[in-house]
C-alpha cells in the first residue's frame, strides 16, 4: 500500500507495517560491546552475518531476530509467519548439536565473525532440531544435494538458535561501501529524488540486454529504477560481485538516465530457491522502499529445478495486499534479428531462428576465452569489463 506521509511525500509501507531497526549505536553500543566480552560467544558464518545485518537494518522486516520453531514451521508449510504475514524462506541460525549445548535458553550470546569481531548479540529464546530433508523439499522443491541451496542445508549444523538480535558492528562491504544504503536511507533518497514509484531489480548476473530491456520497460511506467545487485555469497561459478559491480557502473554510465536510476547493493546470500526466493526478494525490496519489483524468467533459479514462470505464478497464492509491492512479470526477452530490437513472444512475431539466445554457461565460456558475446546479447562495454575480470581471475588461480 502506498500512503502519503505527513511530510506530503509518498512512501510504501514496510512489510508488516514497521521498518525494523536493531542497529545499536552510541553509548548503548559501547555498553553492550563491553558486556559482550563476558557473554558466551558463538562464531557464525558470513552467510549468518549477512542475515543478522539484514534483520537489523530492516531489510527483513518484520523479522527482529532468527526464527523460532512456530514461525519456522509455519513458513515452511504455509509461506507465512505464525501471525499470518507472508514470508517464504526461513531465516535461521544453525549450529552443531555440540555448540548448542553450550548455550542456555535465556542467555545473551555474542555473535562473532571468523575475524573475531562481535557483530551482534542474540537473546536466546529457543533452540530446536529440524528436519533437513523437509526444509529442502519445502523451500527448494527438491532434496537433491546437487542444488546449491539444498547442499547448504546439508552442510549446516543440526540445531537452530532463535531469538531477537541486535547489531553492534556492521560487516564491511568494501570495495562497494559507497553503494551501501540501509532501507531507511533508500526510502529517504527516493523521497528526496521525488520518486513516487520505484522499481526494484534483483540480479546476481551482469546486466545483459534482456535485463536492460525489462528494466527500461518498467522505467517507462515508474519514476525510478533501483538496481539492487546481490553481493553476498553466490555459487562458485557465478561471476564475482567485484567484476559485476564494475560492469554495472559501466552500463549505468553509458546507457541509463542518471536522474532516474540508482544502484545500491543487496548484501544477502543467494539461496537459488526460485519461486520462494522471488517472494523474499520482492518483500525485501518493498522494505527498501520500492513500489514495484521485476520478476522475469526463472527468477532466482538454478539448473532445471524450476519452471520458467514458476517464480511468477507463486504470487497468485496471495492477494496483492498481502504482498504489498506490485510485481512486474516479464516473459523471456531476447533480441530479434528480424525486428531489429529486443522483445518477447508477446511482442515479436518471428521464430526462434531469428532470436539471439545464449546460455549462461556458453557466455561464461566465451568471456573466459576472451571472446565478446554478440552486441545483441551484451553491451560491448560490459563484455570488455567481464573479459578483463574473468581473465584476471583465471590468472590468479
Ligand atoms: S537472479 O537469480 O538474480 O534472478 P538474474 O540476475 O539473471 O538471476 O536475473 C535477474 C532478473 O532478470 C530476474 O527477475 C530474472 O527473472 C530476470 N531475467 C533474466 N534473464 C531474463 C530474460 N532473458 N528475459 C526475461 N527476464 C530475465
Amino acid at each position: 500500500m502506498i500512503t502519503q506521509s505527513t511530510s506530503n511525500k509518498w512512501t510504501i509501507s514496510p512489510h508488516g507495517g514497521e521498518l525494523i531497526n536493531r542497529v545499536v549505536t552510541g553509548e548503548h553500543r559501547k555498553e553492550l560491546l563491553a558486556r559482550a566480552v563476558k557473554m558466551p560467544s558463538l562464531t557464525i558464518s558470513d552467510w549468518s552475518i549477512s542475515d543478522l545485518e539484514l534483520i537489523a537494518i530492516g531489510g527483513f522486516s518484520p523479522l527482529n531476530g532468527f526464527l523460532g520453531k512456530r514461525d519456522y514451521e509455519s513458513v515452511l508449510e504455509k509461506m507465512r509467519l505464525a501471525n499470518g504475514l507472508v514470508w517464504s524462506i526461513p531465516i535461521t541460525l544453525p549450529v552443531s548439536e555440540k555448540e548448542a549445548m553450550r548455550f542456555d535458553v535465556g542467555a545473551n550470546i555474542a555473535l562473532k565473525g571468523n575475524d573475531g569481531v562481535v557483530y551482534g548479540v542474540l537473546q536466546l529464546k529457543e533452540k530446536f532440531l529440524y528436519d533437513k530433508e523437509l526444509e529442502a523439499s519445502y523451500v527448494y522443491g527438491t532434496t537433491d544435494d546437487a542444488h546449491p541451496g539444498v547442499n547448504k542445508i546439508f552442510e549446516k549444523g543440526d540445531v537452530y538458535l532463535a531469538g531477537p538480535i541486535v547489531l553492534l558492528n556492521r560487516p564491511t562491504h568494501e570495495p562497494f561501501e559507497k553503494f551501501y544504503m540501509d532501507p531507511a536511507e533508500t526510502r529517504r533518497l527516493f523521497r528526496e529524488l521525488g520518486w513516487k514509484t520505484v522499481v526494484g531489480f534483483q540480479t546476481r548476473n551482469p546486466v545483459h540486454r534482456a535485463h536492460e530491456y525489462i528494466q527500461k520497460s518498467a522505467l517507462e511506467i515508474v519514476d525510478g529504477l533501483l538496481l539492487n545487485p546481490l553481493v553476498g555469497e553466490t555459487k562458485s561459478d557465478d561471476i564475482s560481485a567485484e567484476i559485476r559491480m564494475e560492469s554495472y557502473q559501466v552500463i549505468l554510465e553509458k546507457y541509463y538516465p542518471k536522474d532516474r536510476t540508482c544502484m545500491v547493493i543487496y548484501p544477502a546470500a543467494m539461496r537459488y530457491a526460485g519461486p520462494r526466493e522471488a517472494i523474499l526478494h520482492a518483500l525485501v525490496r518493498k522494505n527498501y522502499g520500492c513500489t514495484h519489483f521485476i520478476v522475469g524468467r526463472d527468477h532466482a533459479g538454478v539448473g532445471d529445478y524450476y519452471g520458467t514462470y514458476d517464480a511468477q505464478r507463486i504470487f497468485d497464492q496471495f492477494t496483492k495486499a498481502e504482498i504489498g509491492i506490485e510485481i512486474l512479470k516479464f516473459e523471456h526477452s531476447f533480441f530479434c534479428k528480424k525486428c531489429g530490437n529486443m522483445g518477447t513472444t508477446k511482442t515479436c512475431p518471428h521464430g526462434k531462428e531469428d532470436h539471439v539466445h545464449l546460455s549462461g554457461t556458453r557466455v561464461r565460456e566465451m568471456l573466459r576465452n576472451g571472446e565478446k558475446p554478440p552486441a545483441e546479447f551484451s553491451r560491448p562495454e560490459v563484455a570488455e569489463v567481464l573479459i578483463r575480470g574473468m581473465q584476471g581471475e583465471t590468472e590468479q588461480q
